[in-house]
């Protein structure tokens, strides 16, 4: 029975709304707060200085906390200007150790070429688990694997790379992990590998290149199970030819094969702030300026359950919830996604007024109900603030 609908819009001061959700009903938040760029935006996007921005967020940010759950994380946003207020903000709130990343999002890959200095073409997505030792997110992602990883084809026509069986990191050995250092017998000409003596079978440790003793990443018992995904074969290394092990490592394999995320992520890969333009253009209109991509998003969905709460309570044109709906269509997934913005309203003159969208929660819902019409799961709209009134 699917989760409908899969998007929620509150229109309203989140700072009102958040105490409304039940407490610790969010998997994930992901948000893009004002950035105090002192541009003149669609909304107000203009603190007098760091510590009125500091002290707008403060309170919100301990609102986002009480509705994680404790297996939550959020990630928010954030450029040059607040990065480093953002970060001993959050230390506080959320506290050091539930620190995840400092991601940089390469979201202008030409490069910002007004004013003076350099051309910055990224900003950033702190992330943060509500309690890091039961937080669900996965620092990884199927998305993130390369099939091209995968050069080889198996005679059933699955695809494969060879990995050493041996560990070449040095910090395990002999001594550090002395059950991993065994014999093990394999036949270059057949390829079998064995833990038990056969025909054709040479015995076999594990070296590192200069010779010294090494250990596998497999223990006995495992071998015993998949000796199938083992080879013995001949290499041609720096020294001349030698005998050795390698695990066939499959592309597909059982739950999905998943891949850590780096932390720099392109824009090649999520796409970018024109990409996010060119989005909301195909539904709404050029009406906001600077949206987020929905692969920025989908891609920090990758990272939790399929069936996450999202919320965002910096809501802005929706892109959240737009992800959320992307990602949903895409996989089956039951995600809903709850999305808040004030109703401020729209600068005269620009695209959105003249548009007939008189506030920014105009847009924010004008793009959720067009999301809902083009790929489904619905809209439910709770006007409750005074603010709209
Ligand atoms: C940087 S924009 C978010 C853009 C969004 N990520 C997107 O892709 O369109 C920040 C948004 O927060 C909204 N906002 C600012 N203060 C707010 C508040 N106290 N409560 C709710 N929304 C607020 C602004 O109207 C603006 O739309």
């Amino acid at each position: 029975m699917p989760a409908e609908p899969w998007n929620t819009f509150h229109a309203g001061d989140n700072l009102d709304v958040l105490p409304r959700l039940a407490p610790g009903s969010v998997d994930l938040v992901y948000t893009d707060p004002p950035y105090n760029t002192g541009n003149d935006f669609v909304y107000a996007d203009r603190f007098r200085d760091h510590a009125a921005w500091t002290a707008m967020m403060r309170p919100r940010l301990v609102a986002m906390r009480e509705v994680l759950a404790p297996h939550g994380a959020v990630f928010v946003s954030i450029d040059d200007n607040e990065v480093a207020h953002l970060r001993l903000l959050m230390d506080e709130v959320f506290g050091e150790t539930n620190f995840l990343a400092q991601i940089v999002v390469n979201l202008n890959p030409k490069g910002r070429q007004l004013g003076r200095g350099f051309a910055t073409s990224h900003e950033y997505v702190l992330a943060y688990a509500r309690h890091l030792p039961s937080c669900v997110v996965e620092g990884s992602s199927t998305e993130a694997v390369d099939e091209a990883d995968f050069p080889l084809t198996s005679a059933d026509g699955r695809r494969f790379r060879y990995l050493p069986l041996r560990n070449t990191n040095k910090k395990f050995n002999p001594v550090t992990a002395p059950t991993l250092h065994f014999e093990l017998y394999g036949d270059p000409v057949t390829g079998r590998v064995a833990t038990t003596p056969f025909d054709g079978g040479r015995p076999l440790t594990p070296v590192f290149g200069d010779g010294r003793p090494a250990v596998w990443r497999w223990s006995r018992p495992l071998v015993d199970e998949r000796p199938d995904d083992l080879e013995c074969r001949v290499i041609r290394g720096r020294s001349g030819e030698r005998v050795d092990i390698f695990q066939r490592d499959w592309l597909e394999r059982e739950g999905g094969r998943r891949k850590k995320l780096r932390t720099i992520w392109l824009a090649e890969e999520i796409g970018s702030t024109d990409t996010a333009v060119a989005e909301l253009k195909a539904l709404v209109g050029h009406v906001f300026e600077s949206p987020k991509p929905t692969g920025l998003v989908r891609r920090i969905l990758s990272t939790v359950p399929d069936d996450a709460v999202v919320l965002d309570p910096f809501a802005g044109s929706g892109t959240t919830g737009h992800a959320v709906a992307l990602a949903n269509a895409a996989d089956g997934g039951t995600r809903r996604c709850i999305s808040i913005n004030s109703a401020e309203p729209t600068r005269e003159g620009s695209n959105a007024h003249l548009a007939g969208l008189a506030t920014v929660a105009d847009i924010t819902r004008a793009r959720l109900a067009a999301v809902a019409e083009q790929l489904g799961g619905g809209l439910e709209v709770v006007l409750e603030s005074p603010d709209i009134r």
